[in-house]
């Protein structure tokens, strides 16, 4: 029977699928993950682990488990551990593709409306009793509707974020690795520098990995290129972002505002300046947070994790590990 460790009670069946393939699924039981030195201690013991984005697995961790032969990540990012390290181990890596994208998108554009017309900062209003009247000048927003969206990486969900964009009517710029001349002939997008994108754009979406390229792809010259209402969204990871640069622009009023579901740290301290604009929403990492997402990730973290300890290859693979 092999050892199974899961860093978090999960949604879903991931713990059946395990259990029926006669393996023992032992689940840490705590809200918060595991601090380091209990991960490092379980995953010692174990023959797989079943990780989330925020389980930190270094390579002194990967020495020090002599039979582990899968970490499956319940994330289709997987920055939390570097895949060659794991490969040379001869450990496989595997992420969730293919499921999360349509629910991240969603996310994307709550958080983008809800900057774009002021939700949470009339909600927040509302809530406190300002409310007295209908006013002509109340809470006025940002049009989504014909405006032009920006999308930096065009990748599965990058691409779900665009196809809501026609339904807008919004002109699509995006800036990407790879040129999608289907999707631009299919949704009439438009590849663009990042510079151009970020000048024209009403509204910037992130949708790129974490990678060396990409951490702290937009600072202080590119917040300095945005039109002075734009609003930033980020749905990718909070180190894509320099904060402290973020945290200028808003002061400065260089853009108009920014709808985070990733910070960097996370959760971001309460006295973080980012916390003090009202133009500025923040939610706690929560783009896949649907419970049917967040279940078919789970359970494909598992059927992985499966795939590996019956000495198959897995089905998501970031990696080449042993079989
Ligand atoms: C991912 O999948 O990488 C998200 O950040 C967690 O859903």
């Amino acid at each position: 029977m092999a050892r199974v460790f899961l860093t978090r009670e999960m949604p879903g069946r991931a713990v059946e699928i395990l259990q029926a393939a006669g393996h023992q699924a032992v689940v840490w039981p705590d809200e918060l993950p595991p601090p380091q030195v209990e991960l490092a201690a379980e995953l010692a013991q174990s023959h797989a682990a079943l990780t989330t984005v925020v389980d930190r697995i270094t390579p002194a961790m990967l020495d020090g488990a002599p039979d582990l032969r899968i970490v499956a990540n319940m994330a289709v990012g997987y920055d939390n551990i570097s895949p060659a390290e794991a490969a040379e181990r001869g450990i496989w890596v595997t992420n969730t593709p293919g499921v999360l994208a349509e629910t991240t998108a969603d996310m994307a554009w709550a958080l983008l409306m809800s900057a774009a017309r002021r939700v949470t900062e009339s909600d927040r209003h509302t809530r406190a009793g300002g409310w007295r009247t209908w006013s002509p000048t109340g809470f006025l927003g940002m049009d989504v509707f014909g405006a032009t969206l920006g999308i930096i990486g065009l990748g599965e969900i990058g691409e779900a974020m665009a196809r809501r964009a026609v339904g807008f009517k919004m002109r699509v710029l995006y800036h990407s690795r790879t040129r999608k001349p289907a999707l631009e002939a299919d949704l009439g997008l438009e590849q663009v520098g990042l510079d151009e994108l970020l000048a024209v754009s009403d509204y910037v979406s992130l949708h790129c990995p974490l990678t060396p390229e990409t951490r702290g792809l937009l600072g202080a010259r590119e917040f300095g290129l945005m039109k002075k209402r734009a609003i930033l969204v980020n749905t990718a990871r909070g180190q894509v972002i320099d904060q402290d640069a973020l945290v200028s622009a808003l002061r400065d009023g260089t853009m108009g505002g920014a709808a985070l579901d990733v910070t960097d740290p996370e959760p971001l301290p309460l006295a973080h300046p980012l916390f003090s604009f009202e133009n500025v929403v923040i939610t706690p990492h929560i783009a896949s947070g649907s419970m049917a997402t967040r279940s078919k990730m789970a359970d494909m973290a598992a059927e992985n994790i499966v795939a590996v300890l019956a000495g198959k290859e897995p089905i998501n693979p970031v990696n080449r590990g042993h079989r």
